[in-house]
C-alpha cells in the first residue's frame, strides 16, 4: 500500500530548506549504522537531520511493511480496535498505517528519541482529517517505563535495537498491555527471525494465540519465515536512498498475536506462487504444517483463487 498524499506531502514539506546533499548523507550513514553498527540499546539515530533522513528515507518502507501486516490484523473476524499504542514509534509510520485500516479514538505514540518524536509530531499535527482523533505523543523508554493498555499494541523495527535481557522484559511489557492484538514487525534478518521465533513461544506460553503469519500454536517450521513488500519511490525518495529504481522491496518477519482465540484461520502463502502454463503451486502453512499444494485448471474455482494469491496472502480456495 502507498502511503497516504497527506504524509507524501508533509514529508516534502519536512524536508524543504534542508540541503538535497545533507538529506543524502545523513539517509546513508543511518543506513550503514543500522546495516553494521547495531549495538544494542544504543541510539542509532541521532539528531534532528537524522531523524529528517528516517523519516525520508525509511517511512515509506517501514509503511509499506506496516500496512501490510495491519491488513492481516484487519482481516481477523470482529476485529475493530479503538484504541492503539505504538511503542518505539520513530515518525509515526505505524499510526499511519493503521489509521488506513481502523477507526481508533485514542492512539499514543512511545518514543525515547526527542528529534524522532518531534518529526513524528511534526508529520502527524495538523492532519485532522486523517486522523480521527490527533494522536498523543509521549517521552518514553521501553526498558524503564511501563506502557499504557490498549486494543491493538504496535512495535515496530524496535525489538532489534533492544540487548536480549531488555528484549524479553519488554516483550511481555507489551503483551501485558495488548487488550486484543499485540503486532510485532522486525527487518527480515536470520537473527531477527531467530528471535521472532522465541516471541512466539514465549507469547503462546503466557496464553497468546499467533494469527499470523503462520496460524498455529505449533513453532514456526518455515526455515526462512519472512514475507515482502514493494514500495513505490518518490522523487524524494530517490534523492534520499540515491539510484533511479522507481520501486524497492522492503523484507520483513512479522508476528500478530492475539487474546481471543480465532476458530478458523485460513493457511498462509509462504513463498511467491509458482505459475506455470495451467497449474500453480503454492507452499502454505497449516495448523498440521507446512504443505505443497499444485492446482490446475480442473480444480476450477480453488485454480482461480490460486493464481490470485500473493506470497504472504492467506488463502481461502472457494474465496
Ligand atoms: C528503526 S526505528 C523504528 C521506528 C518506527 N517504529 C518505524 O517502524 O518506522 C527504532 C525506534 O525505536 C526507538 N527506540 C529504541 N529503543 C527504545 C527504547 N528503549 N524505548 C523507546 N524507544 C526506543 C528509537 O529511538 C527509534 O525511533
Ligand atoms: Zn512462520
Amino acid at each position: 500500500m502507498e502511503m497516504p498524499s497527506v504524509l507524501k506531502q508533509k514529508l516534502d514539506v519536512l524536508s524543504t530548506g534542508l540541503k538535497q546533499n545533507d538529506i543524502k548523507q545523513s539517509a546513508r550513514q543511518l543506513s550503514f549504522r543500522y546495516r553494521n553498527e547495531i549495538k544494542r540499546g544504543q541510539t542509532l539515530i541521532g539528531g534532528k537531520n537524522d531523524s529528517v533522513a528516517y523519516a525520508v528515507s525509511r517511512m515509506p518502507a517501514t509503511f509499506g511493511a506496516l500496512s501490510f501486516v495491519l491488513e492481516q490484523a484487519f482481516a481477523l473476524p470482529d476485529f475493530a480496535p479503538e484504541t492503539m499504542v505504538d511503542v518505539g514509534a520513530g515518525t509515526g509510520s505505524a499510526v499511519w498505517a493503521a489509521s488506513c485500516f481502523f477507526d481508533l479514538q485514542s492512539v499514543t505514540c512511545l518514543e525515547r528519541s526527542p528529534d524522532m518524536r518531534a518529526v513524528g509530531e511534526k508529520l502527524t499535527e495538523s492532519a485532522q482529517n486523517f486522523f480521527s482523533a490527533p494522536p498523543v505523543w509521549r517521552d518514553f523508554d521501553l526498558i524503564r517505563d511501563n506502557i499504557p493498555r490498549a486494543d491493538l499494541v504496535t512495535a515496530s523495527y524496535v525489538l532489534n535495537e533492544l540487548n536480549e535481557k531488555d528484549r524479553l522484559n519488554a516483550l511481555l511489557k507489551l503483551w501485558n498491555a495488548t487488550q486484543n492484538v499485540l503486532v510485532l514487525v522486525e527487518p527480515a534478518m536470520p537473527e531477527n527471525f531467530r528471535h521472532i521465533k522465541e516471541y512466539r513461544k514465549t507469547l503462546i506460553r503466557n496464553g497468546a494465540f499467533i494469527t499470523a503469519p503462520c496460524p498455529h500454536q505449533n513453532d514456526c517450521l518455515n526455515e526462512w519465515c519472512h514475507f515482502g513488500c514493494r514500495v513505490a519511490r518518490s522523487k524524494l525518495h530517490r534523492i534520499a536512498k540515491g539510484g533511479e529504481a522507481p520501486f524497492e522491496d522492503e523484507k520483513f518477519c512479522y508476528l500478530i498475536a492475539t487474546r481471543r482465540q480465532y476458530d478458523t484461520v485460513a493457511p498462509r502463502v509462504l513463498r511467491r506462487p509458482v505459475i506455470e502454463t495451467g497449474k500453480v503451486t503454492l507452499s502454505l502453512c497449516a495448523p498440521e504444517g507446512i504443505t505443497e499444494r499444485t492446482f490446475s485448471k480442473k480444480d476450477g474455482t480453488a485454480y482461480k483463487t490460486a493464481r490470485k494469491a500473493k506470497w504472504g496472502d492467506v488463502f481461502i480456495p472457494t474465496a
